[in-house]
This record gives structure tokens, C-alpha cells and sequence, in this order.
């Protein structure tokens, strides 16, 4: 049995995400900005009391999608700020603790990275080759039927060379060839600039993209019935995408990536993240490599698109927790940038359950900024939507889960300095109800709710490192685990995931102690033989074996 001190932070900790144009403005031109994210520090560390903080890109960008089209990965886009006030920013959340992970874009840059540029010139230009070029069919259709993820044809046809170039999403954001070693060695160049900077870690954008089918062929079609990826992509959908992603080449070069990262880790260790859309589990899990020598966790993105049904929640929990190569760390996410928000997905009731349930289960846990408050998808109407994917594909837009954080009832929702007249999204309409200030003011409220559980995640071994042990027989609509860690009180954790009260018959567990309800309502003495949850209801609870 380990130690806790043979855990590392990104394993005790958790993590919250921060889209940088939605979280702070601190000059009031209306998107947040690298200071404004310095200005809500104390939130971040002490009121709400998570340990590390990925930022989605910040880097100089025509901003097509929003920064995740990079054209110039070693600096910080003016919108946002200055390499300064990065290094202020990591500074100040270091004093208060606080870890910095980045967002690292390798698979494709901007169309306007001077790289691109000059591999466009010609097809001699030394950097040709730094992408994915190809000559059309005879007919002159694109090389292959490979898609792009946001609709069309994953084929750009360029005239002044006459031939087309891979973009796996925007036509802006032309796919970087990671077989050419010159690529990999300038990428892994910007991952050491921002590692000197001492940045704490990596979430990797699409990490299964970078590597292709070096011979180009086609993807077979997928059948009808087999269309069941949790979010529709539309006609993205319609291939089994074996050839335009996740070559089994990919893994040498996060083999390399890691060694990298462990070269830096000696005394600060580091963390890589990788956002892998696989709902294969074997697949999925070999991203953390045959000896655990590639990434240290891929995001588990299965709870996203899960039923919310309590047997349906565990399935998933028991399936990584027996796919998981032995050593390796688990993790869950319930909410980002490029989905539909939790509190809209679930309701209310819906939102506090999953807020013990992934603040309790084994593995580290990523939040989304405004996901703490129960802040809803905003209807954004055509003429003001930004989000280039809802453009080509209606329907598809992410704009609803990325509008301005709710800090307060002042005019746009403290997100902005007094006197700022507008904000790249609206701010919701529901900013007077929902908000950080009047939930810090409610007791019942989930804000606390997210502070009371990460308040006690943080002083309690059995949920940050401990065991997972799923509790059979209690209930269909119950999710039921203990959680424990040597030494240390044991938990156990029961989700009633009904519309219905519920009593439950918990009777080898004795005697126990309500320390959270979700409802936060209730810290009391049970008895759990008939143990009484109201519907949706979680409850926390310390047992003394
Ligand atoms: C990832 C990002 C998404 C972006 C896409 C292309 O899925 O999360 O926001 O649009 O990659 O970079």
C-alpha cells in the first residue's frame, strides 16, 4: 500500500479550468485577460480552494477558434497580455500554492504561423514539409475522404502550389506533419520555453491527432447503428476515423514528450494531460504507455455523454477502474469549453450530485470555471455567435458554455471593470440570481457545496489517494462506494440518482456520521440499516471501519 507521500499534486489535487476570455476582464475591453485571472487568485486558491489551474490558450492567435490557432507558441496574444504578466501570473498562484497548467497545440498551428506561410510559398521552401501536404486525385478532388471535425472535406486546395493541405478542423488551422523531426524538435522547443517558465504541466489539445496514416488512405465507413459518439458531429460521424488519427506511431513521440517532462520533473514535478476523444477503454488507457512512460493521465471524458442513471455512472466508474494499467491515475471531467454545461445537462439537483460524485471518486478531478456556481448554456442568438464550428454547422456551437463568468449582480456581472459597455459573449441572463458573490452569502448553496467538498477532499486520505470499493445491493438508483486510505477514517459515499426518496438498507456498514449532504442540510449521526436520502440526494459519510 503506498504512502501519501508517494503522491504527486496533480494526483492529490484538483484541478479548474479557465478559458481565458471568459474568466476575468481587467482592462474592459470586454474578454478576459491573463490579469484578470491574477485579480480572482484568492478566489480560486482560498474561497473556492482548488490546487492547480488550466488555462486554455493564451498564445498570439488570429483567434478562428478562439487561440486553439496558434501563430507564435512562445508568447502570450496581446488581448490577453505579455509574457510578464504571465510570469507574474505563475509567480502569484506559486506563493499561494496554486499549480499552472497550459494548453499545448501540437497537432496544428495558425494558417498564419510564419511556418505555415513560408510552407506554403512553394513546394521548395525548407518548411514544405513541416505539413501535410498532398496532390489531388486525377479528377482533382482532395487526396482521400478524410473530414474535418467542424463539417466538410479535411482538404484545403492551395493554388499557389496546386496542391491541398491536411487541416483536421478549420481550413485556418492546417495539420502539423510530427513525422518530420524538424517539427517535433521546434514543438518540444516552446514546451521547454514554457517549462523554464516554470509552468507545472500540459493538457495537450488533441492528442491522438498528430499522427496519420503516412500512406493517406481512406477511413472505412462507419455504419448507421454505430453512430453513438455522445455529442452528434454530424457527418464527422459517418467514418471510423482509424486512419486520419491516433496512428500507433503517436506513441513514440509521447514516449519522447515524457522524457522530456521527467527531465524538468526532478524537483517540480510536471504533469501532462492529454484530451483524447477514445471511447474504446483499451485504446483510451494505452495513451499512458505500455510501461507508464507517456502520459501521465488522458482525460476521461466518459461521464460527459453518460445517461445520468445511477448503474449506468458506476458501469463507467468500475470499467476504468479495471481498465486502468496497474499504477496508473485515474480522472474524471463533467464539464469544458467544447460541451454543453453540467447544470444544463442536469438540472439543479442534478448539478449537486455530480458535484460529490466527482469530487469523491478515485482520481483527480477537473472542474469548469462557472460549473461551481451552476452557471447554464446561454442561448446566444445567430447574428452574435463567435464560435466558428456553430457557423458551418448549426446547432454545434460551443459559444453557450464559454459566456462571461458571473462574479457578481453589478452591471455585467463584475466580469468587467465598471463603465465597460460590452462583452465578446453576453454575460446570462440569470447573472443576478447566479453569481459568486450571492452564493457565498447563501449557505445552502452549490457554491458551498463545491467549497465544503474540496474543504474536506483536502484534509481527508481517503478521498484524495484512497481505495475505491463499489457497495453492491443497495439500490438500482443508488450509487454506492466506500472510500479508504490506511490510517484514515473510511467514507462512504451513496448517490441517489431518482426522483424518489429512497431507504436503503446499508446494514453491514453499523453506525456512521453525515459530514456532507448535498443538500447541506444535514451533518448527523446515522444509523445506516435504513438510512433515509431525499431524491437526487448525496451523502458523505464517515464510518468507523
Ligand atoms: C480541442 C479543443 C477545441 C478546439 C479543437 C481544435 O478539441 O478543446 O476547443 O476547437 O481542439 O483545436
Amino acid at each position: 500500500m503506498s504512502t501519501s507521500n508517494e503522491h504527486f499534486w496533480w494526483q492529490r489535487g484538483v484541478i479548474y479550468q479557465i478559458y481565458p476570455r471568459s474568466f476575468m476582464d481587467s482592462n474592459g475591453d470586454g474578454i478576459g485577460d491573463l490579469q484578470g485571472v491574477i485579480n480572482r487568485l484568492d478566489y480560486l486558491s482560498i474561497t473556492l480552494g482548488v490546487d492547480a489551474i488550466w488555462l486554455s490558450p493564451f498564445y498570439p492567435s488570429p483567434m478562428a477558434d478562439f487561440g486553439y490557432d496558434v501563430s507564435d507558441y512562445t508568447n502570450v496574444a496581446p488581448v490577453f497580455g505579455d509574457l510578464e504578466t504571465f510570469d507574474q501570473l505563475v509567480l502569484h498562484a506559486h506563493q499561494r500554492g496554486l499549480k499552472i497548467i497550459i494548453d499545448f497545440v501540437p497537432n496544428h498551428s495558425s494558417d498564419q504561423h510564419p511556418w505555415f506561410q513560408n510552407s506554403r510559398s512553394s513546394r521548395h521552401n525548407p518548411q514544405r514539409d513541416w505539413y501535410v501536404w498532398a496532390d489531388p486525385k486525377p479528377d482533382g478532388s482532395p487526396p482521400n475522404n478524410w473530414l474535418s471535425v467542424f463539417g466538410g472535406s479535411a482538404w484545403e486546395w492551395d493554388q499557389t502550389t496546386n496542391q491541398y493541405y491536411l487541416h483536421s478542423f478549420l481550413k485556418e488551422q492546417p495539420d502539423l506533419n510530427w513525422r518530420n523531426p524538424q517539427v517535433k524538435d521546434a514543438m518540444f522547443a516552446a514546451l521547454r520555453f514554457w517549462l523554464d517558465r516554470d509552468v507545472d504541466g500540459f493538457r495537450i489539445d488533441v492528442t491522438h491527432f498528430i499522427m496519420k496514416d503516412p500512406a493517406l488512405r481512406d477511413n472505412p465507413l462507419k455504419p448507421t447503428a454505430d453512430r453513438t459518439m455522445h455529442k452528434s458531429l454530424g457527418e464527422y460521424d459517418s467514418q471510423i476515423h482509424i486512419h486520419d488519427q491516433g496512428h500507433p506511431d503517436v506513441h513514440r513521440i509521447y514516449r519522447e514528450l515524457r522524457l522530456l517532462l521527467d527531465e524538468y520533473s526532478l524537483d517540480q514535478p510536471r504533469v501532462s494531460i492529454g484530451e483524447i476523444h477514445i471511447f474504446d477503454w483499451d485504446k483510451w488507457a494505452s495513451y499512458y504507455g505500455s510501461n507508464l512512460d507517456e502520459l501521465h493521465m488522458p482525460f476521461n471524458f466518459q461521464l460527459l455523454g453518460v445517461e445520468w442513471q445511477a448503474q449506468k455512472v458506476r458501469k463507467i466508474v468500475d470499467s476504468l477502474e479495471a481498465v486502468l494499467p496497474p499504477g496508473a491515475w485515474p480522472n474524471y471531467v463533467l464539464g469544458n469549453h467544447d460541451e454543453t454545461r453540467l447544470a444544463s445537462r442536469l438540472g439543479p439537483l442534478g448539478a449537486r450530485l455530480a458535484a460529490m460524485l466527482l469530487l469523491t471518486l478515485r482520481g483527480t478531478p477537473t472542474l469548469y470555471y462557472g460549473d461551481e456556481i451552476g452557471m447554464t448554456d446561454v442561448h446566444i442568438p445567430p447574428k452574435k455567435q463567435q464560435d466558428p464550428w456553430g457557423k458551418r454547422v448549426p446547432g454545434l456551437g460551443r459559444d453557450g458554455c464559454r459566456t462571461p463568468m458571473q462574479w457578481d449582480a453589478s452591471t455585467l456581472a463584475g466580469f468587467t471593470p465598471p463603465g465597460t459597455q460590452r462583452t465578446w459573449l453576453p454575460v446570462a441572463e440569470n447573472f443576478q440570481q447566479v453569481n459568486v458573490e450571492i452564493q457565498l452569502h447563501q449557505p445552502g448553496s452549490l457554491l458551498n457545496l463545491y467549497r465544503k467538498l474540496l474543504a474536506y477532499r483536502k484534509i481527508a486520505p481517503a478521498l484524495q489517494i484512497g481505495n475505491y470499493y463499489p457497495i453492491d445491493g443497495v439500490h438500482e438508483d443508488c450509487f454506492a462506494f466506500r472510500r479508504y486510505h490506511p490510517g484514515h477514517p473510511p467514507l462512504i459515499v451513496v448517490l441517489n440518482f431518482s426522483a424518489q426518496d429512497l431507504t436503503l438498507e446499508l446494514s453491514e456498514h453499523g453506525i456512521g456520521y453525515i459530514v456532507i449532504s448535498t443538500n447541506l442540510d444535514r451533518e448527523e449521526k446515522v444509523d445506516l440499516p435504513g438510512l433515509h436520502l431525499r431524491k437526487m440526494e448525496g451523502l458523505m459519510i464517515e464510518v468507523d471501519r
